[in-house]
């Protein structure tokens, strides 16, 4: 299925399934206020490791620390279906300054596990290594300088949510390499779905995977490999 077709076939029943859900929307709103119906806010802190992770997400927006990073809307989906799977081990190809890094972290500190993040601009990997030490994560992330397309080889461990959000021309040659080590019952997701229609294509047409397309903010395919 092309997505152009996709898109076609959703019209009507899009504007059918969104009346009620704006209805309930207002409601919500006007019964528990704005804050409560944004998800492109910080979520509260409901412990001390949460509230200095949250804080340096809130330094690195105020101030400009970032670079094509997540909106607050995806990750805030990054880590509900990270903590969610209970992941013990996360994989992140691009990881700019660390936002979206960090948002993984705020599962990973509740589920124990480790997040393995590969950048190519020493720049970058510096600004993202400073922010985890900042947020107390740096013990729990191991960063990969390099291009991904080499340094992923030596990947061999069983990933649990691999992130793919780099160079848009390689999502597929990722999904390849990445796939054999997602464990079934794993998630691969993808950042800026409406940029790669290849990997959209690769990923809706595989009878082992199943794809649901999260289109709030930048947009995300949420592949799930299958048991
Ligand atoms: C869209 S940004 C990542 C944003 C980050 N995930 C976040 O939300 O904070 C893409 C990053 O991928 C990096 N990148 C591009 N090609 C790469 C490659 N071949 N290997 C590793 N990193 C790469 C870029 O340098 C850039 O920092």
């Amino acid at each position: 299925m092309s997505l152009g077709t996709g898109k076609r076939k959703l019209g009507r029943r899009a504007l059918l399934l969104a009346a009620p859900a704006a209805g309930a929307g207002l409601w919500a709103q006007r019964r528990f206020g704005r804050r409560f119906m944004e998800s492109e806010n910080l979520p509260l802190a409901g412990s001390e490791a949460e509230k200095r992770i949250l804080a340096v997400l809130d330094e690195m927006a105020r101030e400009g620390r970032l670079y094509a990073s997540v909106p607050v809307s995806d990750g805030r989906m990054l880590r509900l279906l990270t903590e969610t799977a209970n992941a013990k081990s996360v994989v992140e190809i691009g990881t700019s300054t660390g936002y979206s890094g960090l948002w993984f972290c705020l599962a990973l500190q509740a589920t124990g596990g480790r997040l393995t993040t590969f950048e190519i601009d020493p720049g970058r990997a510096q600004m993202a290594r400073d922010h985890f030490k900042k947020a107390g994560v740096d013990g729990m992330v191991t960063l990969v300088e390099g291009d991904a397309h080499q340094t992923t080889a030596r990947l061999k461990e069983p990933i649990d949510v691999a992130f793919l959000d780099a160079d848009k021309d390689g999502y597929v040659a990722y999904l390849n390499r990445l796939l054999p080590l997602v464990r079934p019952g794993g998630l691969i997701l993808a950042h800026n779905l409406d940029m790669v229609p290849d990997y959209v294509r690769e990923v809706t047409s595989n009878p082992r995977l199943d794809t649901v397309l999260y289109r709030e903010g930048g947009g995300l395919a949420i592949t799930l490999k299958k048991r």
